[in-house]
This record gives structure tokens, sequence and C-alpha cells, in this order.
């Protein structure tokens, strides 16, 4: 598959795209081509290195969109709205939301949209015919990269597209120890998006590294 990330020369981007690249073709988008494309150079060097053929290549944020089978959008949820604002062509794509609203006090606390959450907000704002999935919410971008270490945790996906959730499950599941668990419809991805600030909060007052869930 071609997966494009929008925003994906930012930290949950590179770290997506250090893990997905092994299997699938990833198009790092940016407002800065050229930043993207250095970024794609240096992340297949960087993976050849370690014995892995990987494809990823730079692109426009636009491209990105264009030449993908799924989307994955990769940005603060503060861009949210003027990024997509600048884009066209999501009908009938897969477009996968680990997008979390967050604000900052001396803690991390959920901040949703009037949607709900993030995910609402994207379905509000793109195509009727675009499917939205909310996964990859709750994986810290730093162990994304280290690749040399397993993944192992659950990822909640949320979709009211059952083909789409059944497609990103699907790509979960391929990744490391990952496991993927249908959270439900759409309406359900404020939860999942708010255990992000609690995962942030638990790792800063305990001083603990790689925070994540994992359901038995
Ligand atoms: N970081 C994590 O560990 C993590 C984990 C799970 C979920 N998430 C979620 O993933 C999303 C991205 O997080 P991140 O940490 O990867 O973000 P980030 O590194 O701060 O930014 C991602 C990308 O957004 C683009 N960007 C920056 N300013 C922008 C602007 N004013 N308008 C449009 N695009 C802009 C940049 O790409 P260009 O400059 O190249 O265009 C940047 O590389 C967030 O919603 C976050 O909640 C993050």
């Amino acid at each position: 598959m071609k997966i494009g990330i929008i925003g994906g020369t930012g930290d949950i981007g590179e770290g997506l795209a250090h893990r997905l690249s092994h299997e699938h073709e990833i198009i790092i988008g940016s407002r800065n081509k050229e930043r993207a494309c250095t970024m794609g150079e240096c992340l297949t060097e960087d993976l050849r290195g370690k014995g892995i053929e990987a494809k990823c290549i730079g692109a426009t944020n636009q491209e990105a969109v264009d030449d993908a089978d799924i989307v994955i959008l990769s940005v603060n949820y503060k861009h949210l709205e003027s990024t997509l604002a600048g884009l066209t062509g999501f009908e009938d794509k897969i477009v996968i939301t680990p997008v979390n609203p967050i604000s900052k006090k001396d803690y991390f606390f959920f901040d949703p949209p009037a949607e709900g959450s993030a995910a609402l907000k994207i379905k509000s704002l793109l195509p009727e015919s675009s499917c939205i999935v909310a996964a990859f919410n709750n994986i810290s971008a730093q162990k994304w990269k280290r690749i040399s270490e397993e993944l192992n945790y659950s990822v909640v996906v949320c979709s009211d597209d059952e083909d789409a959730k059944k497609t990103v499950m699907d790509l979960v599941n391929s990744i490391s120890e990952l496991k993927a668990l249908d959270g439900g419809p759409l309406e359900m991805s404020g939860i999942v998006e708010s255990m992000t600030p609690l995962i942030l909060n638990i790792a800063k007052y305990n001083n603990m590294r790689d925070v994540g869930i994992k359901f038995f």
C-alpha cells in the first residue's frame, strides 16, 4: 500500500514511517517538499544501514494525499483546520487520525472541540465519502523510532466505516507486537484521544518512559 503522511516530517510522522516503511511505500508530506525529501532519503538510508529495504519518499502534503491509498493526518490539533483547508482529494480515501487535542497547564489535559474529538472534527471538515479512522493516538513517537524494540501495546481503532476499520486494524496488526482492538464508532474516539494526556501526566509525575496501554 501507499501511505501518505501529512505533516510527516514531525515526530509521530517520522516514528510511523520508521515502522510502516518496511512493508509499505511511505510518502512523507510537508509544507516544504525539500525538507520531506531530505527526511525520506535519510530514513531510507538509515533503515538500509539496519538491513531493512524501505521506501520513503518526500512530497508536498497535497502530493501525499493524491498519491496515497491511505492518508495519515500527523499534525497538531491547532494546525488541523488550516492544513485541511489547503488540501483536496480526500474523497473515498481512508484517513487515519492520531491527533489528540491536548492543552497544557502544569499538566496535560484533554481539550476537545465542540464536536467531541479531533476525529469527529476531521469528519466534519472532510468530504462525506472519506473514511475517517482514529488510531495510533496513544504510543509515543520516540518508541516508534526505536525499531530494535518491540511495540507491545494495544491500539484502539474507532471508525464508522467497518471496511476502513478492518483495513487499519490489519495494518496495526502487521507492526511489531501491536494488537489492534475495535473501539467502536468514531463517536468513541474522544475517549481514546483523552487517554493521551493521562499517559503524558503519568510519565511526567512518575518519571516513566514509554508509558502505554495494553488491554487483556
Ligand atoms: N509526538 C507523539 O509522540 C504523538 C503520539 C501520538 C499522537 N500524536 C499526535 O500526532 C499529531 C502530530 O504530532 P507531532 O508530535 O508529530 O507534531 P509536530 O512534530 O509538532 O508537527 C508535525 C508536523 O506538522 C507540521 N506543521 C508545523 N507547524 C505547522 C503549521 N503551522 N501548519 C501546518 N503544519 C504545521 C510540520 O511539518 P512541515 O513543517 O514539514 O510542514 C511538522 O513536522 C498531533 O496531533 C499529536 O497529538 C503525537
